[in-house]
Parts: C-alpha cells; sequence; structure tokens
C-alpha cells in the first residue's frame, strides 16, 4: 500500500521562495497516495500563482480571494488528516505560535483538531535570530511537528540552516505521523540521559546529555503502541505519562535497573550518555581543598548495551553513538563490536551541536543497510528512528 493512502492533507504554503517547490511537494504527496488541497497566503501568492496548485491537486485553491462564504478554511481545517504548512516562513512561525488568526494559513491551523506539521524555510540568519530560536522551541514544545531546516546553499545567496527539506524527504516525514500501532504489545526498555558517578556526597563526574533525544524516543515507542520503560539518569525532563519510569544516578545502578527488566522484553535501545569510567573509591565525606593537586582513580563501568546483547537469548539492540569525527567508521565498529542490531550515530560539538539542542540529524547503521536522517526536532527523528526500528524488527522476527 502506499504511504499516504487515502490521507487527507492541506498543503498550506506561506511566503518564501522554497514555494516553488511546494508545486513538485503537492505532485509527490499525491504520487504517494494522499488526497491534497491547497491553502495559500496573500505573499505566497507572489511567489507562485494558485492556478499551479490548482492544476496540480484537481482541487480549487482556498486564498483570501476565493474563500467568498468565508468558511473554506473552516471546511478544510476538518476534512485535514494533516495540515503541512510549506514553506513556512519565519513570520508564519511567529504568527503561529501567538495564535494569530490574520490570514487564512494562521486561521486554519487555530481551527484544526489534526495534526499540524511545519516545514521552516529561511534565511540563515533569520534561522539563528534569537527571536526565531525562542518560537521554534515553543512549536517544539507544543508537539507541533517540524520538519527540518536542511542546511545548504540558500536562494539569498548564504549558506547554512534555514533550507527547505527536499519534497521527497517531507513525503516521508508526514508518513511517520501516521504509522502509529506498528509496535502494539511490544515492551521496550529505554536508557536516557547522563549518569553521575560520585567523588563524595556533594560531586560527581558527569557529562552534558540533556535526555531530550532519549524522551522523545520513548514518546515515539509509546506513540506506535509500545509498552515503554525508561530507566532514566538525572534529567529536568518530564517522562511522557504511560511511561514507567525508573530514575537512577550511576551507571551500575542503570546497569542493574536494564538487568532487573530485560526477561519481559522484546527491545532494548540505549540512549543514556553512560559514564564509562567511575570513582573506584568515593570519599564518605566532602573533600577539601588542601593540596594543590588532587589525583582521583577512576575504574571501568560496566558496558550496559554490550551485556545486554550478550545475552542469549537477547532482546533486539539498538545503540547511539556520538561522535566529533569518523562519524560512520566509528559506529560501525560499536555496531560490530557490541553485536547490536542497529545503531543510530550522530555528530557532536562543533557548529553541529548534539548534546542538550532540539535538533539532530541521525546516521541509522544496521549490519547490512545505512540510512541518513536529515536534521529535525528530535521528536520527529525519533518517530523515524521508530519507523525504522519496527522494519528491522520485524523483518528479524519474521524472515521472508
Ligand atoms: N553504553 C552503555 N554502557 C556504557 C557505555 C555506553 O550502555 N558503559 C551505550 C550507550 O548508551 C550508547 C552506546 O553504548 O548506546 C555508546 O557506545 P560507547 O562505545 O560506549 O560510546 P562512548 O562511551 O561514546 O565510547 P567512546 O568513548 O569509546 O567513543
Amino acid at each position: 500500500m502506499k504511504k499516504l493512502q487515502n490521507k487527507h492533507i492541506v498543503l498550506a504554503i506561506s511566503g518564501g521562495i522554497a514555494a516553488y517547490k511546494s508545486a513538485d511537494l503537492a505532485r509527490r504527496l499525491q504520487d504517494a497516495g494522499a488526497s491534497v488541497r491547497v491553502i495559500m497566503t496573500e505573499s505566497a501568492q507572489e511567489f507562485v500563482t494558485p492556478l499551479t496548485f490548482q492544476a496540480l491537486s484537481g482541487n480549487p485553491v482556498v486564498t483570501a480571494g476565493s474563500a467568498a462564504n468565508g468558511m473554506a478554511h473552516i471546511e478544510l481545517a476538518r476534512w485535514a488528516d494533516l495540515v503541512l504548512v510549506a514553506p513556512a516562513t519565519a513570520d508564519f512561525i511567529a504568527r503561529l505560535i501567538h495564535g494569530r488568526a490574520d490570514d487564512l494559513v494562521a486561521a486554519l491551523c487555530l481551527a484544526t483538531g489534526a495534526p499540524v506539521a511545519v516545514a521552516p524555510a529561511m534565511n540563515r540568519q533569520m534561522w539563528e535570530n534569537p527571536a526565531t530560536r525562542t518560537n521554534i522551541q515553543l512549536l517544539d514544545q507544543r508537539g507541533i511537528q517540524r520538519f527540518g531546516p536542511a542546511q545548504g546553499s540558500q536562494a539569498c545567496g548564504e549558506t547554512g540552516y534555514g533550507r527547505m527539506l527536499e519534497p521527497q524527504e517531507l513525503v516521508e516525514q508526514c508518513a511517520t505521523l501516521f504509522d502509529s500501532g506498528r509496535l502494539q504489545g511490544v515492551s521496550i526498555l529505554i536508557t536516557a540521559g547522563p549518569t553521575q558517578e560520585p567523588i563524595d556526597p556533594v560531586r560527581v563526574i558527569t557529562n552534558l546529555s540533556s535526555g531530550k533525544m532519549g524522551y522523545a524516543v520513548a514518546r515515539a515507542a509509546l506513540d506506535a503502541g509500545a509498552k515503554v520503560t525508561l530507566v532514566s539518569g538525572s534529567t529536568c525532563l518530564t517522562p511522557p505519562e504511560r511511561v514507567k519510569t525508573v530514575r537512577v544516578q550511576t551507571a551500575q545502578q542503570m546497569f542493574d535497573a536494564v538487568h532487573e527488566r530485560l526477561d519481559d522484553t522484546q527491545i532494548f535501545i540505549g540512549i543514556a550518555a553512560v559514564s564509562d569510567y567511575r570513582v573506584e573509591e568515593p570519599a564518605q565525606s566532602k573533600l577539601k581543598k588542601s593540596a594543590d593537586t588532587l589525583e582521583i582513580k577512576l575504574v571501568k563501568n560496566p558496558d550496559i548495551l554490550a551485556s545486554v546483547a550478550a545475552r542469549n537469548p537477547r532482546p533486539f539492540c539498538v545503540g547511539f553513538a556520538a561522535e566529533t569525527d569518523h562519524l560512520e567508521d566509528y559506529a560501525r565498529k560499536k555496531l560490530e563490536q557490541k553485536r547490536l542490531d542497529m545503531i543510530a550515530a550522530n555528530l557532536v560539538g562543533g557548529e553541529t551541536g548534539g548534546i542538550g539542542t532540539d535538533d539532530n540529524a541521525l546516521l541509522l547503521l544496521t549490519p547490512h543497510s545505512k540510512v541518513e536522517l536529515p536534521r529535525a526536532a528530535k521528536s520527529q527523528l525519533a518517530r523515524q528512528l521508530i519507523e525504522h526500528m519496527a522494519n528491522h524488527y520485524f523483518e528479524q522476527k519474521n524472515p521472508a
């Protein structure tokens, strides 16, 4: 069956140069099985004419000028299974965040009960502006789906983040939103966040992991119908309701919490940034600053993921690899050395960030395949990861 068979998609177009790509997008959404109806802001019509979209979608396009009875956007809001705003300009995102209804597309987004997804497209500086950063964070917090933007050369002649994703990438991302229920009844155990290794009663060795990716994967697995247990290091995040959460501090506690729960686990996903070493003998009372130098002896922690993958029988095992360089090489080595079924690798450090950010890009490797997931909100990446993982899990469970 086609990915978007029988889905009603409202393609909403705001006024940016990337609107020319939306003509191709309208076509590809239909090729994937969707019925498409188009709504345009006034400024979008400066870039592409409604006639183009009418011809491509086979339906009249809703614009301020065409909405004779004044209710066309409400009708569309009810008809939609998904509202996809592509391109979504910085101005449109700002208006969406503030709940404005001063044009038909913003009003439609307010009036619909369907999920709303935006594909940002703007100049690099606009994307990096603190006002846009805040708006994007609010967008992500409110559960509005965000696809991209990608990095690359822009119509304005600059290079950086802000390019709208390519039409086929947007089609793939839309398809993940309709994938619920695939993991019905499957038990998934996920580790997330950093671990903390005590030095003394008030000091720890830890890392910069925020837990955002792990929590996003827990939510995506839950949305796909799985029974999810999250073993989490210390984070400021609230786990999704219906996820059973076990809080731990150290790598050893995480190891124990995981192994206690493996009998009932079909898929294990290790996303935690586990401290590779712990202090051999943490001080019982607070260390005082006396000597000029201080030596602390560290000993190796158990590798939780490798220990789960070494069990027999074992769950389907997915690991994460955060690397500053040689991404694919290092990740493939970890996949092989730890005998994993899949690994998700991302670049950290430098401009790409990764740790603590709201966006990420992932390279998914299995022993025989490789897929690149372009930069997107972690919530959206998590959905894509779960979709790919489910494919491999069922392939392995029920070989053709
Ligand atoms: N992991 C684990 N237990 C550990 C260390 C890592 O379960 N003690 C898991 C992480 O959750 C992640 C993967 O292993 O899924 C990361 O692999 P690893 O090789 O340990 O990554 P790094 O610690 O970053 O390794 P290195 O420092 O050698 O790059």
